[in-house]
């Protein structure tokens, strides 16, 4: 998997998150466990642990609190998960059931807010207060990005900028945090913790336009998600909202009704509009351009191992087909 081979250089720190994640999951109560560790052990892709281990190890950072941080944001990472999945109603995730379709959308809500308040117990014995500004304004602007989505559902009329703030809000935020909470715990000064900053935003930005690409597009055995999630909520995302802006107009019409009726009945109909329009194409060129701003920002990091890594990262996030 080429995402494996793209975390060589930290595989030990990543072993020992694995162990601090399996610790840290624990709870008396028997169905936190079972759920926790249903989801947390079905195969994700572990990216935003990654990000705070390459940071820190870029920056010469010789210490042990990467791997509880990285545990943080993967359990953060989770909970989001598990609140998303109810309110998009998705049934298949990690190629398996959701937990929501699996437990009931109460038992994942609640199994959520145990992860998100678990990553705040494991984030407060690191005592350093910049990681907890830095993982309080993270979490609080994810919620907003999530509430602003929920507001812009089967609404046709989302611009591009409309799409991005909620992008970069829900998705981009942790992938930002996580680079900065490396830079941090290696006592960057702010210029580069700066640097890993931006680089996180942009990488996480032209993640999420890939993620909505492949929501129309992907093979479904590998990315473990159901296709046409999106459409089915009403999601103006980056591939509809070029069809509509350069579709003729009865196919942006048509696009603009499955937006505001949602639904799977219309995805052929879209499907057509955004071949017709070459949507998906435009979208990945939109996260390509992400992506080199990404590389960009990390101009002045020293040379390692880890900086080329976090350099493969921006095209994997871009080319990716799960
Ligand atoms: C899924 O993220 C949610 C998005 C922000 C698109 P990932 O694709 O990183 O999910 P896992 O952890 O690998 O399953
Ligand atoms: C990512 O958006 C949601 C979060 C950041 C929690 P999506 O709704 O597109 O993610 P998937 O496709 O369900 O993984
Ligand atoms: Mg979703
Ligand atoms: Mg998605």
């Amino acid at each position: 998997m080429p995402v494996l081979q793209l975390f060589a250089p930290i595989a030990a720190d990543m072993s020992a998150v694995d162990t601090l994640i399996r610790d840290r999951l624990y709870s008396d109560v028997v169905l936190i466990r079972q759920m926790a560790e249903y989801i947390i052990h079905s195969g994700g892709k572990r990216l935003r642990p990654a990000l705070v281990l390459f940071a820190a190890n870029a920056l010469g950072y010789r210490g042990t609190q990467h791997h509880e941080l990285a545990a943080v944001v993967e359990f953060i990472h989770t909970s989001t998960l598990l609140h998303d999945d109810v309110v998009d109603a998705s049934e298949l995730r990690r190629g398996n059931k959701t937990a929501n379709s699996l437990f009931g959308n109460a038992a994942s809500v609640l199994v959520g807010d145990f992860l998100y308040s678990r990553a705040f117990q494991m984030m407060v014995s690191v005592d350093n207060m910049r990681v907890m500004q830095v993982l309080a304004e993270a979490t609080n602007v994810i919620a907003e990005g999530e509430v602003l989505q929920l507001l812009n559902c089967h609404d046709a009329d989302v611009t591009v900028a409309g799409y991005l703030q909620v992008i970069r809000c829900k998705t981009a935020k942790l992938f930002e945090a996580a680079a900065r909470l490396g830079a941090i715990l290696a006592g960057a000064a702010p210029a580069l913790e700066q640097a890993l900053a931006d680089f996180g935003i942009h990488l996480g930005t032209a993640f999420q336009i890939i993620d909505d690409v492949l929501d129309y597009s992907a093979d479904e055995a590998e990315t473990g998600k159901h296709l046409g999630d999106d459409l089915a909520e009403g999601k103006p995302t980056l591939p509809l909202i070029h069809a509509m802006q350069h579709g003729a107009p009865d196919l942006a019409a048509r696009v603009r009704l499955a937006i505001e009726t949602g639904g799977r009945d219309d995805f052929p109909t879209v499907l057509e509009a955004i071949q017709a329009t070459n949507a998906l194409e435009a979208a990945r060129r939109h996260a390509r351009a992400e992506a080199d701003l990404a590389i960009a920002a990390l101009q002045a990091l020293p040379p390692s191992v880890f900086k080329d890594a976090l350099l493969e990262l921006t095209d994997f996030a871009v080319s990716r087909g799960f």
